[in-house]
Order: structure tokens, then C-alpha cells, then sequence
């Protein structure tokens, strides 16, 4: 029997989301702030939530953690083990929420290889993961995260138990965020749906999820930072972050994602960017057989962004990026040598996820998808 579940977190997507969340504590309880240092300095977005938690017991450790590693899980387990805490709140983007489950991870696993469960871990009560998104990762509703370790490998690891159980959507979570980086973790949420069409492993309970969801990341991101961008945008762009991010989860990723993992542990392209780099590049790969009915749906989506002359979906993706980032990143802005290709290419290929995509690759091919973003 295929078991479907359709996000499973409970939302709360408005300005007194974290007053409606908070009360059903007591003062009693216990929270364990984990912010994103870049996000802390912002101001309102994260104020605001520090004005809501005033009369609870709080703790609030910011890091910087663009790509989370294994000794940082270690810590904030630490952390958390000591203080005895109800919740942890995770304030930031993908890489902060990942981090969070890292460390919940650790109260099921005595290490990250060897899945050794902890003697009574079952029955332990752990703090419960609520997620404060500031960018579009969809980490916030699914249960998996990526975890760089001393090797530089990343590792994503899915367990349902770590899935954040509420979302506190913020209307104002962008505001002081430089929009290129909303825009590029929109280009992630993209490749999540798309790869969620073609993937061999594609749940198409999810299609209707991504649908959505693409067409509110193509309606709202070029429209980031200027008059037209009303509270909508903000509320339809969150909105298609979850959904997309539900959709990473039940359709799983695949070389894309593969690509971008690796580009991030090895050479520290950040998620959201290694998306915007790849995802055409990725695209063209993609025969127009494994996009099935879905293809003139997407295409007819991704057309009301762009003035028309794409007819293809990695066209298309390509001229919008343009329309995003006039001249986009290149994977050669972040290559000194370029005969560490081949080694990244079969890194890249010995990943499971690579095995999602519709057409087998050779670590050569992979060397010439990587070679053409140079
Ligand atoms: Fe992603």
C-alpha cells in the first residue's frame, strides 16, 4: 500500500501567528532560540519574535551556519541536553532549521554514520522543532537535512521524526534581507518542484502542490523589492515554499540536488546560489518524454514570466533567472583550478540521488553539465 501525507506541520501565517502558537504554554516553559546571526541583525523580523517570548524562559544561541557540519550539530545538542528545553525555535533558513534537526537527530542516534540508537531514546522526551523561515528552503516543513561532515561530505539524512511540528510564517520575514537571496532560495523552491515532475521516485499526489507553487514563485520573485510586492507576495511566496518543500520530500530529489550538495560541502557555493547556477544546466538533460502531461502545464506557467521567446522548460528557467539576476553566478566564480572537476563530478555521481533522474549519467556527462556552467 503508498501511504500519501500532505504537510503534516500546523502553519500559523500571520502578525499574531506567534501570540496564537504561544498560547497554549505555560510560563514554565522552555525555549531554545537558534537564530541565524545574518538574520539577528536584520532587526524587526527577529525583534519581533524576541518581544513575543519575553516572558518565557529563553536562550538564545546565534550561528553562522551556511553549510551546518557535524561538530556544530554536536554542539547544539549539547545545548539543548543541558537545558532541559521544551522547544527549539529555529529563526533563519535552510541551513539554521537544518542544523536544529542535526542536533534532535542526535537525542535518536549516537552518531551521524552509525545510526546506533540511543539506549531509552524512544521513550526520552526531546524538545519539539518549531521553524521561523526567513528564506524559501522548505526545510521548515519537511524531515530531512543536509550535515557537512570532517571529510566534507554532505550527507542529507531523512527521518520522520524530525520534521518541525509548527511553522510561524512572519509577514514581515524578508524585510531587511537582500533580495537576491530570497530570489535565489526562490530558484530552489523551483528546482524542488520541477525535479519533483521528472524524478524517478515522483509522488504524483504532490503534483498539484507544485503546481501551486511554481506559479506563486513565478508571480511573486520578480516582483521582490518593488512597489507591486504587497503582503500577498510575502504570504503566496511562503506559502509556495512549503509546498515545495513538501514536495523535495515525498518526490526526492535528484541529480540536481546532487550537484548542488556536493558544489556546497566541497567548493561552499550556498545552497540557494549552486540552484540558481545549475538548474538549467541540469534541465537540458531532462528528456521531454520524463516531464510527461506535466510539460505544457509547466511551460504555460513559466511563460507569464517571460516576454515569450522560450519554448522550452530549461529555456524558460534560463530566461527567468536573466529576468532575476540580469547576469547570473558561474560555477567559475567559485572554481580556481578546473582540474578539480572530474573529482566533483565523481563525487557527484556516486550519490544515491543521482539514481532519481530520469536518464543514467556517466561521471563524464556530469564533468560536461558541470563544465557548461563554468
Ligand atoms: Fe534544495
Amino acid at each position: 500500500m503508498t501511504t500519501h501525507v500532505i504537510l503534516p506541520c500546523t502553519i500559523y501565517q500571520d502578525e499574531n501567528g506567534i501570540y496564537e502558537w504561544l498560547e497554549q504554554f505555560p510560563d514554565s516553559v522552555r525555549i531554545l532560540i537558534l537564530g541565524c546571526k545574518r538574520v539577528a541583525r536584520l532587526g524587526d523580523a527577529y525583534e519581533n519574535i524576541l518581544e513575543a517570548l519575553q516572558h518565557f524562559q529563553t536562550k538564545i544561541e546565534l550561528i553562522s551556519a551556511e553549510h551546518p557540519t557535524e561538530d556544530q550539530a554536536r554542539q547544539v545538542h549539547t545545548v539543548l541536553s543541558e537545558g532541559s528545553y521544551s522547544h527549539v525555535l529555529a529563526v533563519g533558513g535552510g541551513s539554521i532549521i537544518d542544523l536544529s534537526k542535526a542536533a534532535l537527530y542526535l537525542m535518536y542516534y549516537t552518531d551521524f554514520d552509525e545510526q546506533k540508537p540511543h539506549q531509552r531514546a524512544e521513550n526520552d522526551s526531546k524538545p519539539k522543532l518549531v521553524a521561523v523561515p526567513t528564506t524559501l528552503s522548505g526545510a521548515e516543513v519537511n524531515p530531512g537535512f543536509g550535515i557537512v561532515d570532517s571529510y566534507r561530505n554532505k550527507k542529507v539524512i531523512w527521518d520522520e521524526r524530525l520534521a518541525p511540528q509548527d511553522v510561524l510564517y512572519r509577514p514581515n520575514a524578508f524585510e531587511g534581507a537582500p533580495i537576491e537571496l530570497i530570489q535565489a532560495s526562490g530558484i530552489n523552491a523551483i528546482a524542488h518542484c520541477l525535479e519533483g515532475f521528472y524524478t524517478k521516485a515522483r509522488d504524483t499526489w504532490c503534483d498539484a502542490l507544485a503546481y501551486d507553487a511554481l506559479y506563486l514563485l513565478i508571480e511573486w520573485l520578480p516582483r521582490l523589492g518593488s512597489d507591486d510586492f504587497t503582503v500577498s507576495g510575502t504570504l503566496g511566496l511562503q506559502r509556495a515554499s512549503a509546498e515545495a518543500g513538501w514536495v523535495a520530500y515525498q518526490s526526492k530529489p535528484a541529480l540536481h540536488h546532487a550537484i548542488c550538495h556536493v558544489l556546497g560541502s566541497r567548493l561552499g557555493v550556498g545552497h540557494a546560489i549552486a540552484n540558481v547556477i545549475m538548474l538549467p544546466y541540469v534541465l537540458d538533460t531532462v528528456p521531454k518524454e520524463a516531464w510527461g502531461e506535466s510539460l505544457n502545464r509547466i511551460i504555460s506557467i513559466l511563460q507569464i514570466a517571460n516576454s515569450g521567446s522560450g519554448s522550452g522548460i530549461s529555456k524558460l528557467v534560463r530566461e527567468f533567472i536573466e529576468v532575476l539576476f540580469g547576469k547570473p553566478p558561474r560555477l567559475g566564480d567559485y572554481i580556481s583550478d578546473i582540474r578539480i572537476l572530474p573529482e566533483i563530478a565523481k563525487l557527484i555521481s556516486g550519490l544515491p540521488l543521482v539514481n532519481n533522474h530520469p536518464i543514467p549519467l556517466s561521471p563524464i556527462d556530469v564533468e560536461d553539465i558541470l563544465r557548461n556552467a563554468l
